[in-house]
């Protein structure tokens, strides 16, 4: 996500926002910009694009001041523009964030009742004008104003806020998104990550949800945001390297980014459902019931992972929507000549949102005259600019080439579109939708309990991390998992692997099957757990090592596989998310033993901007 840096003390501080901005680069972002207070006058510097510009818009308009606050800012709502870039400002107040604020509109229209007037399309900015009423309205000071004004806030936030009338005094305030706070002697500083302020202290404290800091040069403060009660702050000396510290304290940004799958599926969720009217809400979708109900085709495109995502998209599609889904290699489709007319609605789906085929399939389709959606992780990328609608993955930027959190995000993404679509068909009931939300709600944090087994791993990985081949079978919306596990593992591990649909195994694929080719088989009690069973003891029947991803509790699959994983026993529309983790893990796992550069792995981009 966004990256944040906070400072108060004796010295000037403008070079220590920037160069801590810079430290935080490699979580990619669009914009960034600074607010100083300077001799009790509230100054802010921001500019489009990379730190270049802000240097260059603080040398035209010099700045400097003893409390500040810095962000990168990588669009979730508006384009990367100068007006949307941090800090946003009430009057004398700056605040910069992280995190989505669900009720923003709420808030923004009850603020604009009280006259105060937006210049940005962000959700920050209500926290800045919020901020601002309230303390001016009750009389309160900066610290019990954020406090007031943070519980009214729903969502996820880390924020950092400066008021030039109080230039003694930094708050900052934490739900669901990171926020630490570093101590030096006469000064002290609030980041979003350690890496930004690691040149300045070592001695962090990483605040936990629901803390509110009182940040002065001299003392800090930290109080529970709902009761007021004073927290005893918990001091850690960082001996992280710098490299260490981007990647969170993970070895690897893989790593770290299959750890923040939890947050990223919370926030992609986060806003875009109402449990008490049983609705998906997704006015960035322009879709109406009568133009699904009119559908002469509807496609599906993408590459790679994404098209995997579209894969388990089909059973969403085709079960709770009843809609035909045909999902489509964009790099194949392009030069089909599909049948597409102007009642075709096309779905694009793109991490980068710069994928060229996927680009190339879509510009086709739109001269055609289909209706273009996309499901896209960078807002205002290539894809979402040509479609007629885009529904954003929450995720934040993904720097490991090999794509997790992006892809378990269009996973739920796909899921909300397609209980919007079953909606809107009149083919899920109410009762229905919030089975389906329910589901997807308890994803985060079975995810959490999932991330902790990960010894489990150690004895396959060392088992067989010198083979060179191996199968991963699946079936139904698993039969994608097979796909992506395949994928994985070739990806970072350079083992090569295939993933076939489990009933596919007797038409071919089993000639390869001995002692030395390995099979993961993803046979989880769902409807097809029998028959998987039965391809499992075929594998094993022809000397084949198998690895068993079951359920929880499944004792027979002890026995029956040489090793076994097992994800939790839940509704089979959410198996797809859950069993993305031991495809990550294991592929992780098997390339990290084997000393591959997991990141960068050879011969791969992470924007595939060329056919
Ligand atoms: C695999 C991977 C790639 C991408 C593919 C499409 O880990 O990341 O297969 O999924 O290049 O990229 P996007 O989603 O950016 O269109």
């Amino acid at each position: 996500m966004c990256g944040i840096v906070g400072y108060i003390g004796s010295n000037p501080c403008v070079d220590v926002l920037v160069s801590g901005l810079e430290k935080l680069e490699y979580r990619g972002y669009d914009s960034a910009g600074v607010a100083i207070v300077r001799d009790g006058v509230l100054e802010t510097r921001r500019a489009k694009g990379k730190l270049i510009n802000l240097k260059r818009a603080i040398k035209a308009e010099p700045t400097d001041g003893l409390l500040g606050i810095g962000h990168t800012r990588w669009a979730t709502h508006g384009a990367p523009t100068v007006d949307n870039a941090h800090p946003h400002r009430s009057g004398e107040i700056a605040v910069v964030h992280n995190g989505i604020i669900e009720n923003y509109v709420e808030l923004k229209r009850e603020l604009v009742g009280h006259g105060h007037v937006f210049a940005s399309e962000t959700d920050t900015e209500v926290i800045a004008h919020l901020v601002n009423h309230i303390k001016t309205a009750r009389k309160l000071s900066l610290v019990d104003a954020v406090r007031a004004a943070v519980r009214r806030l729903h969502g996820a936030y880390s924020i950092v806020v400066v008021d030039a009338s109080e230039p003694d005094v930094l708050v900052g305030a934490r739900l669901a998104s990171p926020l630490v706070l570093g101590f030096g002697t006469d000064e002290n500083y609030l980041a979003s990550d350690v890496s930004a302020i690691l040149n300045h202290t070592r001695d962090i404290v990483f605040l936990d949800d629901g803390v509110l800091a009182t940040v002065r040069a001299g003392s800090v403060t930290l109080t529970d945001i709902e009761t007021g009660k004073e927290v005893e702050p918990v001091i850690k000396r960082i001996t992280w390297t710098p490299s260490m510290a981007e990647k969170g304290g993970y070895k690897h940004f893989m790593l770290k980014e299959i750890h923040e799958q939890p947050r990223a599926i919370a926030d992609t969720l986060r806003g875009r459902f109402s449990l008490e009217r049983c609705e998906v809400d997704l006015p960035e979708i322009p879709v109406t019931a009568e133009q699904l109900q009119n559908i002469s085709q509807f496609y599906v495109i993408a590459c790679g992972t994404s098209w995997h995502a579209g894969l388990v998209g089909k059973y969403h599609f085709e079960d709770l929507a009843g809609l035909a889904t045909h999902v489509e290699l964009a790099s194949e489709f392009r030069y089909r000549r599909a049948p597409i007319d102007e009642r075709t609605l096309v779905l694009a789906i793109s991490q980068s949102g710069e994928t060229a085929d996927t680009l190339a399939a879509l510009r086709d389709a739109k001269a055609r005259g289909a209706t273009i959606i996309s499901i896209c992780n960078v807002i205002e990328s290539s894809i979402p600019r040509e479609s007629h609608g885009t529904l954003y993955t929450h995720a934040g930027p993904e720097i490991g080439v090999a794509s997790t959190k992006a892809f378990t995000t269009q996973l739920a993404a796909l899921h909300l579109l397609a209980i919007r679509f079953g909606h809107l068909l009149g083919r899920l009931a109410p009762e229905g939708v919030v089975r389906e939300l329910e589901a997807l709600l308890h994803v985060p944090a079975m995810m959490e309990a999932e991330l902790e087994r990960e010894h489990d791993y150690a004895s396959i990985i060392r088992s067989w991390h010198q083979v060179h081949s191996m199968l991963f079978l699946g079936r139904g919306n698993l039969y994608p998992l097979a796909l992506e596990g395949a994928l994985k593992l070739k990806e970072i591990s350079y083992i090569h692997a295939e993933g076939y649909a489990a009933g596919e195994m007797k038409h071919g694929p089993i000639a390869l099957i001995d002692e030395d080719v390995p099979t993961v088989v993803l046979n989880p009690m769902d409807a097809h757990f029998a028959k998987v069973r039965s391809n499992l003891a075929e594998v094993k029947a022809r000397s084949g090592p198998v690895l068993t991803v079951a359920t929880d509790g499944d004792a027979e699959a002890d026995e029956i596989g040489d090793f076994k994983l097992t994800v939790p026993d839940v509704p089979e529309t959410v198996l797809p998310l859950m069993m993305s983790l031991p495809m990550q893990l294991l592929a992780y796992y098997m390339a990290d033993f084997k000393g591959t550069d997991v990141d960068q792995p050879r011969n791969l981009a992470k924007s595939v901007t060329v056919e």
